[in-house]
């Protein structure tokens, strides 16, 4: 799992098996450990109006891992790939609870297309997540999702609990801008 709720950055590509490849020769050279556990890779995922996609993500214990989704044709990701190409489509980060990290960034005034609706899926029936805007990013999207981790064995699974702090705003550091709760 990765290190620490900065979970992942994702790329929207149109060969995944190429992408792989290609993530595999510079990970050798920049992080060999993102290469000794087994690749987590779902060749079908339903994923709403996204569905048949292919995502696989490189498993990295120390720091924050790599994604890559392939979308199917004729979806909006798909249309959208054929319109821009291949891109960094959003970073990734976890936390116990979804719904309130959205609250919150929604009590911030930040973007949030889709109004901070958390999805689910089928498929990953632990798995939540929501969006967070480029207006407010300034660049790609944020995906807030539950803490997963994989056990070398090409899937994910939840991992609950794992991080110091329950989710943003909660952090002591973080008191003046966000008080914790008493
Ligand atoms: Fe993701």
């Amino acid at each position: 799992m990765p290190s620490g709720p900065f979970a992942h950055v994702c790329m929207v590509v149109s060969d995944l098996e190429k992408a792989i490849e290609d993530w595999t020769k510079i990970l050798r050279v920049l992080d060999p450990q993102s290469l000794e556990q087994r690749i987590v890779k779902y060749d079908e995922f339903s994923a709403g109006d996204d569905a048949g996609m292919k995502w696989a993500t490189f498993v990295n214990d120390h720091s924050t891992e790599i994604q890559f989704i392939q979308p199917s044709p004729n979806t909006p990701m798909g249309r959208r790939l054929a319109k821009v190409g291949e891109h960094v489509h959003h970073l990734c980060f976890t936390t116990d609870d979804v719904q309130g990290a959205m609250d919150k960034l929604k009590a911030e005034g930040i973007h949030l297309p889709g109004d901070g609706q958390v999805f689910n899926d089928p498929d990953m029936t632990w798995q939540k997540w929501s969006w967070v805007g480029a207006q407010s990013t300034h660049g790609c999207l944020i995906e807030v999702a539950a803490p997963y981790e994989s056990k070398n064995d090409g899937r994910w699974y939840h991992a609950p609990n794992k991080f110091a702090y329950k989710g943003p705003g909660e952090h002591p550091s973080h008191a003046e801008v966000a008080p914790i709760a008493a």
